[in-house]
């Protein structure tokens, strides 16, 4: 198939079963801390709870009319005084990797 540049944009309620199919991908699951298979309703639990963190981004990567990647940017609370940070999450579809999907995630991120 063609290779076609990702459209990146925010995660809508409509990712849910995409980003599920993604995160549990083996190496993906490899990648994370938590390397345990997610069930399909913890995910859907999380997936609406993060989607109405405004102030933690989370992109997703859509090529071919299919989400094949995401990017999202998690708060990390470690104590009230230390700056905040955030945990980089980004993860893509084997069958799209190594089409700059990843890379175009992060110039997106970069870019805002
Ligand atoms: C890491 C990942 C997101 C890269 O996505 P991708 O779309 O294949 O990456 P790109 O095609 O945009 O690659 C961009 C550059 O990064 C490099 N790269 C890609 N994956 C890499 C990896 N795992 N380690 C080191 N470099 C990597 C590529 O070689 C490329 O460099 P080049 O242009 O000089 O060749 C993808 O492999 C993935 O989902 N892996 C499993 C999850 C994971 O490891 N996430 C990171 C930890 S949170």
């Amino acid at each position: 198939m063609a290779y076609s540049t990702p459209t990146i944009r925010p995660a809508r309620w409509i990712d849910c079963l995409s980003v599920w199919f993604i995160r549990n991908e083996p190496s993906v699951r490899f990648a994370s801390f938590n390397k345990e298979e997610i069930g399909l309703l913890k995910h859907i639990w999380w997936f609406f709870g993060r989607l109405r963190k405004k102030d933690e981004p989370f992109w997703v990567a859509e090529c071919w009319d299919s989400v094949v990647g995401y990017l999202r940017l998690d708060r990390q609370l470690i104590n009230p005084q230390t700056p905040c940070t955030f945990t980089l999450s980004i993860a893509v579809e084997p069958f799209a990797r190594k089409r700059h999907v990843g890379q175009e995630l992060v110039k997106h991120m970069q870019a805002k």
